[in-house]
């Protein structure tokens, strides 16, 4: 299972990758935004802390096919294992379609059904990204929406690699992996709550106490 980080933010990257193991980084331009900075910095600095094999997902801005497809091969040549990430629009996935005829890598994003899924990935995107948390908003079940995704492609064997976003909880990172998603790109602070369990600091706090009452030391010292 891929766990990338949904971040523009470099500090969160330097820190996500030194305390996990983490596959890559998406963004997309309201992620962009938040860092308050130029873009073109912001991404460069996410390009200097990455490494090779991590991949990185940047979303194009334009809306029309010719401007989707120009934005596409600039974010393809940043850097290698870069993808384009293109909303599953009409004119998305004719950008799509044309730019993996001529081998860009292409992440389709902004999926809000199984059929636009499907869809991208005959057109033949590498990863495609349902965007989970905003499924539940308005009132249907994301996790059935991507499981169904999931297990149809395959079905048919796509290679395409599902990627689930747009979490809010940990929970619905443990259904994802339960319905055998692939990739999961997720917040720091939805990380966060991967990560932490109060019952494991109490334990822990437990531990030390005994260890300090019983040797009146902090550590294991040989
Ligand atoms: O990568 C897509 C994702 O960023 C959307 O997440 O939290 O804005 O619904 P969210």
């Amino acid at each position: 299972m891929e766990l990338i980080l949904d971040t523009a933010n470099v500090e969160a990257i330097k820190y996500y990758q030194q305390v996990l193991t983490i596959d890559g980084v998406t963004t997309n331009p309201t992620i962009l935004t938040k860092e308050n900075r130029d873009y073109r910095e912001v991404i460069q600095e996410i390009i200097s802390v990455l490494h090779e094999d991590q991949s990185l997902h940047i979303q194009v801005v334009s809306t029309d096919v010719e401007g989707i497809v120009k934005e596409g091969k600039v974010i393809n040549q940043l850097r290698k294992n870069t993808y384009a990430k293109i909303p599953c629009t009409k004119e998305g996935f004719q950008a799509m379609k044309q730019l993996k005829q001529e081998g860009y890598l292409v992440t389709a994003t902004a999926c809000y059904s199984a059929n636009q899924g499907v869809l991208a990935a005959k057109c033949g995107v590498d990863y495609i990204a349902p965007y989970l948390n905003r499924l539940d908003n308005i009132g249907v079940d994301g996790v059935a929406i991507i499981a169904d995704l999931v297990a149809i492609l395959d079905y048919y064997g796509y290679p395409t690699k599902v990627v689930a976003a747009s979490f809010k909880n940990a929970q619905q990172a443990l259904e994802m992996m339960k319905a055998g998603c692939p990739a999961m790109t997720i917040a720091p602070e939805v990380v966060d709550k991967m990560m932490e369990q109060s019952m494991t600091d109490d334990a822990v706090r437990a531990f030390s106490s005994d260890w300090k009452k019983a040797f009146n030391e902090e550590g294991f010292n040989w």
